[in-house]
């Protein structure tokens, strides 16, 4: 079992593979992590690839849209976390068993941590999505005071019932009440990349803001934040902790963090 890999939407642009092949070799493991195109609307060779895991050596592999709730009708197991949550972006291949986790939910933790201690703070969430949901559920485990906006507030409504939270209507002057507000949607992200949920009036000078979206890394919204003297958090670092997750998750040893943090920033340089 010495394959790994990513499979989903957009993976000729992951980061992981740079992240994950440089952990591999630092530790000289055997083990090789590929991109593994699967056709994104066919519903049959998804499944495939996931019976087939131990055919294709496949020990573990990274998720992303849109397979991340489809994939979980092939598990075997899942961490508690990432059934409550309904989506998965890790598989393990146990001894043959499929397990899925969810590593937005430390990814994200860890990345906020470095900024502040989310615990009693007050938190606003941005979208209803899989991240968002990964995101609220963790910090509300962690004891924050979350509460969620989102553009369709039917999506919002069903989370702040699940995870009973809080929710706001509209990006009202409320919002520089804020600690900490997370964009979770993918509004900035290329093409769009000019648009911000939030403008800098809105955001107040002692909150921290985070963004998810990577594609640019320093998205309107940071700008925005930025110039209202808030701390920024870029998707980059969530990406960073999620990563080193699934690494500890796959091969069951510490990830060498600065390994994986030297070749994310050198791909992210590669890019530009
Ligand atoms: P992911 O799984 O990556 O979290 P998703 O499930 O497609 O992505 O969710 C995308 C989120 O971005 C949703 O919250 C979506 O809002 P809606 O539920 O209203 O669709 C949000 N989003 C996307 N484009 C948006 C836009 N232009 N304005 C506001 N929110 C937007």
């Amino acid at each position: 079992m010495n394959t790994y890999g990513i499979i989903g939407h957009r993976i000729n642009q992951s980061l992981l593979p740079a992240m994950h092949n440089a952990a591999i070799k630092h530790l000289g493991l055997d083990a090789q992590y590929h991109r593994i195109p699967i056709s994104l609307d066919s519903s049959e060779e998804l499944a495939n690839f996931c019976y087939e895991t131990d055919l294709n050596e496949i020990g573990g592999f990274s998720v992303t849209n849109p397979f991340k709730q489809e994939i979980m009708n092939y598990m075997d197991h899942f961490d508690p976390a990432a059934k409550i949550i309904g989506s998965i972006n890790t598989v393990l291949n146990e001894e043959s068993l499929l397990i899925g986790y969810n590593t937005n939910t430390l990814g994200s933790l860890e990345a906020i941590k470095e900024k502040v201690d989310p615990k009693d703070r007050k938190v606003l969430v941005l979208g209803a999505g899989t991240a968002a949901r990964a995101i609220i559920y963790t910090l509300k485990e962690y004891g924050a005071e979350v509460y969620i906006y989102n553009r369709t507030p039917k999506k919002a409504e069903e989370i702040t019932k699940s995870f009973e939270i809080e929710s706001l209507d509209e990006l009202n002057e409320k919002v520089k009440s804020f600690d900490i507000i997370i964009n979770a949607t993918s509004v900035g992200s290329e093409p769009h990349s000019s648009f911000s949920l939030l403008n800098s009036n809105q955001i107040s000078k002692s909150a921290v803001v985070m963004d998810i979206v990577i594609d640019p890394i320093e998205t309107e919204l940071i700008r925005e934040a930025k110039k209202a003297g808030a701390k920024t958090i870029t998707g980059e670092r969530m990406l960073l902790y999620l990563a080193i997750r699934q690494f500890e998750i796959w091969f069951k040893q510490e990830a060498p963090r600065e390994v994986m943090e030297k070749a994310l920033y050198d791909e992210i340089g590669k890019r530009k």
